[in-house]
């Protein structure tokens, strides 16, 4: 009986290891700083997309894109950045898969969006 109750005891611990590092490697760490830096720059210069009017030109302090915006677009929201890249930026559309892309929905989702 002792045996069983170490053992079990044992699992337990382990369990609670494995468990803290797991939520602390993801709830305490940006998952990509990388990609959502390449974003903040995109969007705050005219350069990189190409565009006449940078996004924080209109998008900065309370006119930030809202959070509950971009939940609400899901698997829409590439083809939505891209249609104010070309209507508010005046730009050119940028392909969803591209690295760009990626940059800009990064940053929106994890840094800009409140
Ligand atoms: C000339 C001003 C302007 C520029 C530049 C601009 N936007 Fe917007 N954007 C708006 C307006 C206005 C809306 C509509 C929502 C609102 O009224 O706040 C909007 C809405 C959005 C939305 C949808 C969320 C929502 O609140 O409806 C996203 C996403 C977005 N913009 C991203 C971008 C990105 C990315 C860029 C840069 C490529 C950009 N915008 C450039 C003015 C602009």
């Amino acid at each position: 009986m002792q045996k069983f109750n170490r053992f079990f005891f044992m699992i337990f611990n382990v369990g609670l290891v494995v468990f803290a590092l797991s939520t602390g490697l993801s709830f305490g760490e940006d998952p990509n700083p990388e990609l959502v830096a390449k974003g903040r720059e995109l969007f705050n210069a005219k350069e990189g997309l190409g565009v006449k009017f940078a996004c924080i030109m209109c998008h900065k302090g309370a006119k930030a894109v809202k959070k509950a915006k971009v939940e609400a677009l899901g698997d829409q929201l590439p083809s939505v950045i891209n249609k104010y890249i070309v209507t508010k930026g005046k730009g050119k559309e940028i392909a969803p898969g591209s690295p760009e892309m990626q940059a800009l929905i990064a940053y929106i989702k994890l840094e800009h969006s409140k």
